[in-house]
């Protein structure tokens, strides 16, 4: 079968690299992808939310499965645009409908559905321009620290946990008067704050069945002990240590199975993967965040320790038939380290020739582009985030040292990585 995985990053080189383990994948094609899926796949330069142009390449060459990796074609609807197609109503989409999508499209949404069906969740209340002032009147009920959360999407940066209550309210202000993110700050999410571990669990749905894949915990802060700006991610580690059989029991029980019966109860049209971000509380897990979508770095950590053929998976997806599969893992933990370019997550600058790829050995560690493109035949920087290496060990620290050492094999000008990764561990 021919598949599309539609994305540039770590995450959809990842996928690449599973999809192309598979006797079921004869050709991929990867949109818009980059140096690292060049070498394994065909990239094909459209932008992951041009469905017209999508829709011309599936029909060209024959295209049967779209695996979407970012959350932005979802939540612009792009499994809706192919069910309603004649042409392509029968290519089999991994990632949820629009209304699915909404998951992640809105920090509302999520609240509204997580309460309807008992899931454990932070308290909370939303609020926007027209009350603003009952908004004010809610933070001071509040203790700090103060939580506060733009309703739409804004790249990873929409939420701020401010420990000062005059600066809680100025800032509700800026969000929903001064439209501080746009639109997506036009409702506000004020929420409890929750103090505890955080870990991310992944799902794949069918919409009526599901996997629960390896957990991960993801590092987002650029500076070393968890401090200064929010990233993407610098790195993650799978499995989470603290998540043992016991935990896990209560994340299928009161998280895991009531998300997946609620996405069915309400007829929402959901194949794809979910991604849950939690806190643990003392002994309890409770949600923080739904994305609709694999995370990144996450994905590089946990999809090379599913060992069942991902291509296999997807098809059960598409047939809903997932309840007939037992994931089968690696048990090993995997470990991913992001190397980025100097300045991230603010300017940084592009183009710098990475070196040294070719003497990292493919026994020790795995090497995901991420932010890379070609310039002649060079491997140059395209992105903030540049190269994931990942590696296996019996544990963490193991893992994390093969990665490190891998590391220190390749260059480019003005690298940068956390070396602390598990430090809370
Ligand atoms: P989100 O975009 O919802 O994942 O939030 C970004 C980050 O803010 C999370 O990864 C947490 O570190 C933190 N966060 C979000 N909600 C809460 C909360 N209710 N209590 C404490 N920290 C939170
Ligand atoms: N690493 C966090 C995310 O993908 O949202």
């Amino acid at each position: 079968m021919n598949i599309l995985v539609l994305g540039s990053g770590g995450r959809e080189h990842t996928f690449a690299y599973k999809i192309t383990q598979s006797s079921l994948c004869d050709n991929l094609f990867v949109a818009p992808g980059n140096a690292g899926t060049r070498e394994i796949a065909t990239n094909i330069p459209i932008a992951v939310t041009d469905f017209s142009a999508i829709k011309n390449l599936v029909l060209e060459k024959n295209i049967e499965m779209v695996v979407v990796g970012p959350e932005d074609p979802l939540v612009q609807g792009i499994s809706d645009y192919f069910a309603k197609d004649e042409g392509l109503k029968d290519v089999v989409v991994i990632g949820p409908s629009q209304e699915g999508a909404r998951l992640e499209g809105s920090k509302e949404y999520a609240k509204e559905f997580l309460f309807r069906h008992n899931i454990p969740t932070a308290a909370y209340q939303s609020f926007d321009a027209e009350t603003v002032n009952e908004g004010k009147q809610f933070l001071e009920t509040l203790s700090a620290p103060y939580v506060l959360k733009a309703d739409g999407l804004a790249a990873g940066k929409g939420v701020l946990i401010l420990q000062n209550l005059e600066e809680a309210k100025l800032e509700l202000e800026n969000m929903l008067t001064n439209k501080k993110f746009g639109a997506a700050s036009e409702k506000v999410v004020i929420e409890e704050f929750l103090d505890g571990i955080e870990l991310s669990v992944f799902v794949l749905t069918d919409g009526k069945n599901y996997v629960t894949l390896p957990t991960a915990k993801d590092y987002k802060r650029i500076g070393e002990g968890d401090t200064g700006l929010n990233t993407g991610g610098m790195g993650a580690i799978s499995p989470v240590p603290f998540a043992n059989d016991a935990f896990m029991k209560k994340i299928e029980e009161q998280i895991i199975k009531p998300t997946v019966d609620g996405l069915a109860k309400e007829n929402i049209d959901y194949k794809g993967f979910i991604f849950i971000g939690l806190i643990k509380v003392g002994n309890d897990p409770k949600v923080i965040e739904y994305n609709v979508r694999m995370g990144d770095p996450e994905t590089e950590a946990v999809l090379p320790r599913v060992k069942t053929d991902l291509v296999e998976l997807f098809n059960h997806v598409g047939a809903q038939t997932l309840d007939t599969v037992q994931l089968e893992l690696d048990p090993r933990t995997a470990t991913t380290v992001m190397t980025v370019s100097g300045g991230y997550p603010e300017a940084y600058e592009k183009g710098k020739e990475i070196k040294g790829l070719d003497t990292i050995s493919g026994s020790e560690s795995i090497i995901f582009h991420a932010g890379t493109t070609v310039n002649g035949d060079k491997v140059v920087t395209n992105g903030g985030r540049v190269i994931a290496i990942t590696s296996f060990d019996e544990d963490f620290k193991g893992a994390l040292k093969k990665s490190y050492n891998s590391i220190e094999k390749m260059h480019f000008d003005k690298m940068y990585y956390r070396k602390d990764l598990g430090f809370d561990l």
